[in-house]
């Protein structure tokens, strides 16, 4: 009988996301810059400096990029560039952004634009940033700057990247600007910038008929640590419900479920035309009452789990397939915005990698619309806090001297584009030790 191959649609769209703050380079006008200005913010005082230098050399990676064969590339547009103060506009960063979008057409490459990952420009952060809620407007003003200067290359928006992680690592956990442990200041920031995404989605709507217009979700998994335990089990849905489906349901049924609010939010309501997937792993829950910041769970990994550098987290590709199904009840099209591994050596990447593609497929089987996937990332780039100590790319780089080496899992990656799927052959050359897991018999 011969083997199977694990076949993808065949316009299913092969990309890596980016952000602008972790590859453009000297992005000094925003809180991010200053937050790593100050002591104590990032891993061993690293810092982003010039990054991966695509303010200037972009060009030079989407190359790479159309080498390994991708047909989309998710990328960020930086709103301190293009709004250096309130009100401002600056055309000349536009124009390169124009640029960008135009050489990765000429490549192939199908762009999909987020307008918010992370950053804030300095100005707004000193008004309060997503605490004031005269937020919302700018970003809709900022969000029409961007769709009539780009629209000609772009029809596919993300309008925020994760607002959970916004909100649960600068509001919750001090680890992100502005560093506050304030619950409710953290839900006030959450809503508003799910009513800064649904004022964008009607804004780009408006100017561009066709546009899709979503927004990426970070889903993580939260398992009961001893699934016997009421208490576990009781922390690990508060926390499922927090993280995962609050963001969710405002946009999609025009609710605030708590903890993120209570009652109606009808203009936020069906403004999602897709909704974008960013999977990493999972964590164990247990009880713990001195944990009430977290919803009083303690989040750890299982001791037989085999983690990622830094104790990232743990290798877990069901869960891939777990936030996807959980996604598919919105009956939208899904992009698998952002999945990837801290890995410097590569050891782990390609069966990463295998095994995560080998859940979106089969899903895809359940007839449900993956549309895309973007791998993060193409080249390593300044991971915020963690700085430059984990690795999340296809390809390395040295900070230092800019030199770019190919790892083995962007030659995967690649045979895999060109086969459009996962073959027995792919399974051999890079990743022998999961056949059996894959292939059985
Ligand atoms: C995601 C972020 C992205 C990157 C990856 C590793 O949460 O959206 O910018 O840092 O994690």
């Amino acid at each position: 009988m011969p083997e199977a191959t694990f076949y993808f649609p065949p316009d299913f769209k092969w990309g890596t996301a980016t952000s602008s703050y972790q590859v453009e380079g000297n992005n000094t006008n925003n809180d991010w810059w200053a937050w790593e200005q100050e002591e104590g913010h990032i891993k061993e005082g690293h810092r982003s400096g010039l990054a991966c230098n695509w303010w200037e050399r972009a060009e030079e990676d989407f190359d790479r990029a159309a080498e390994l064969g991708q047909n989309a590339h998710r990328l960020s547009v930086e709103w301190s560039r293009i709004e250096p103060e309130e009100g401002r506009f600056d055309d000349s960063a536009l124009d390169r952004y124009r640029a960008m979008l135009q050489a990765l057409r000429e490549r192939g490459i199908e762009p999909m634009v987020t307008l918010h990952h992370f950053t804030n420009p300095l100005w707004l952060a000193e008004m309060g940033g997503w605490e004031n809620p005269r937020a919302i407007p700018l970003f809709d003003r900022y969000a029409a700057r961007v769709v009539e200067a780009l629209g000609e290359f772009c029809d596919l928006w993300c309008t925020i990247n994760e607002p959970n992680v916004v909100v649960f690592l600068g509001y919750v956990m001090e680890v992100f600007p502005p560093g506050k442990q304030d619950f409710r200041a953290a839900m006030g920031v959450g809503r508003n910038l799910m009513r800064a995404h649904a004022a964008a989605y009607r804004r780009i709507h408006e100017l561009q008929p066709q546009a899709r217009v979503g927004f990426a979700h970070n889903i993580r998994i939260f398992d009961p640590a001893n699934p016997r335990s009421p208490l576990d089990r009781r922390v690990a849905a508060w926390q499922n419900r927090a993280y995962n489906e609050t963001f969710v349901a405002a946009v999609i049924r025009g609710r605030w479920l708590p903890p993120l609010g209570l009652g109606w939010a009808l203009r936020l309501r069906n403004t999602l035309d897709w909704v974008g997937l960013n999977y990493y792993t999972r964590d164990v829950v247990a009880f713990d009452r001195r944990m009430g910041h977290q919803l009083f769970g303690r989040n750890f990994h299982p001791e037989d789990a085999e983690l990622m550098d830094g104790g990232y987290g743990e290798l877990y590709p069901e869960g891939m397939e777990r936030s996807l199904r959980r996604l598919a009840r919105l009956r939208l099209p899904i992009y698998v915005t952002e999945n990837g591994i801290p890995d410097s050596d590569d050891d782990q990447r390609p069966r990463y990698l295998i095994t995560h593609l080998h859940r979106v497929w089969r899903v895809i089987q359940g007839c449900h619309p993956v549309v895309g996937y973007y791998h993060w990332t193409l080249v390593d780039n300044f991971e915020w806090v963690e700085g430059w100590t984990l690795r999340f790319g296809l390809i390395e780089i040295d900070p230092e001297t800019q030199a770019r080496t190919f790892r083995r899992s962007a030659y995967l990656y690649r045979d895999i584009i060109r086969a459009n799927g996962i073959t027995p052959q792919i399974i051999d050359e890079y990743a022998p030790e999961i056949r059996s897991v894959l292939l059985p018999g």
